[in-house]
């Protein structure tokens, strides 16, 4: 039924709700709502390293000598799809890292799906890092080059993730699929809810050419900016509809893979930006993990 649906949007999240934004995304079938960080997010580490701005509407996230800093949404929620628009560090920002992410706070047996942003020296490319914990065991990075400059303007990240499939968007473009290949003995995240959080953080130690870029402090401190969060997803805790429903959207059939044209991107981008992949990483991997041949 469409009413146990339980869709919390929060597509509005750090964006004033004026009547034109009203009127732009009218079309929105689910309950789009202005908001603000406050009402949808929580401060999980220092305070005094996040700060609201534009009426709480965007965020500015701070790393300097003393502290980094994070967030974390206050719902948790079973697949659906969860975007922002960044806002990198400019210049230096060698060492630093940036992530976004889901986790289900699990311990040992954690789901998690990462966005991890690594900074570098001047000039050089930002690198986006990806990853997927299925009960606890992750090992699955890939890492590509961004083809633009993250620190000019903000871009929109997404992780959408279904019963089926887990994309990683940049912009338009799906970087990386994680398919539900359970049917041969793959494990997926499927049982338990997660939440969004993001951190920003000194990781020098392995972060910018393997660790041999440190943080240049004299540059600090840095600025990361998060603005119009888009989540729609099942809140849980919430109706068993959660688990299965037609009606949620990313049940829907287009939403069982890639379109065509997201295909070709997805092409472009690993044949031109790819710059690590575990699946074929011999010296970690002699044989290749099994969801590395199962193609997307
Ligand atoms: C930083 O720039 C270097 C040189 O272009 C590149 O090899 C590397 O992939 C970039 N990213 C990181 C995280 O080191």
């Amino acid at each position: 039924m469409a009413n146990m649906l339980h869709l919390s949007s929060i597509r509005a999240a750090f964006f004033v709700g004026t009547i034109m934004y009203a009127l732009a995304f009218s079309f929105v079938t689910v309950s789009g709502r202005p908001a603000t960080f406050v009402q949808d997010f929580r401060v999980t580490w220092s305070d005094s390293h996040i700060r609201q701005i534009d009426g709480g509407t965007a965020i500015q996230l701070t790393l300097d000598r003393n502290s980094g800093c994070g967030f974390a949404s206050k719902n948790q929620y079973l697949f659906g799809s969860f975007s922002v628009k960044i806002k990198l560090i400019p210049g230096d920002s060698a060492g630093t890292v940036t992530a976004f992410y889901m986790n289900s706070d699990t311990n040992y047996v954690r789901d998690e799906l990462d966005f991890e942003f690594l900074g570098n020296r001047s000039g050089q490319p930002t690198t986006v890092q990806t990853n997927v914990y299925v009960n606890g065991k992750g090992s699955r990075e890939q890492r590509i080059n961004l083809w633009f400059d993250p620190s000019i303007g903000f871009h929109t990240y997404t992780i959408r993730w279904t019963r089926e499939n887990i994309i990683y968007y940049v912009d338009d473009v799906p970087i990386r699929v994680f398919k539900n290949n359970e049917a041969i003995g793959i494990p997926y995240p499927k049982r338990q809810p997660m939440g969004i959080f993001s951190t920003l953080w000194d990781a020098d130690d392995w972060a910018t050419r393997g660790g041999l870029e440190k943080i240049d402090w004299s540059k600090a401190p840095f600025y990361t900016y998060y603005k119009d969060f888009d989540v729609d997803g099942c809140v849980v805790p919430g109706p068993a509809a959660c688990a299965f429903n037609p009606n949620n959207w990313w049940e829907g059939p287009n939403y069982r893979g890639l379109t065509p044209l997201e295909a070709r991107k997805y092409h472009w981008v690993r044949a031109n930006h790819m710059i690590y992949d575990y699946c074929t990483d011999r010296s970690r991997f002699p044989v290749a993990p099994p969801e590395c041949l199962a193609g997307i």
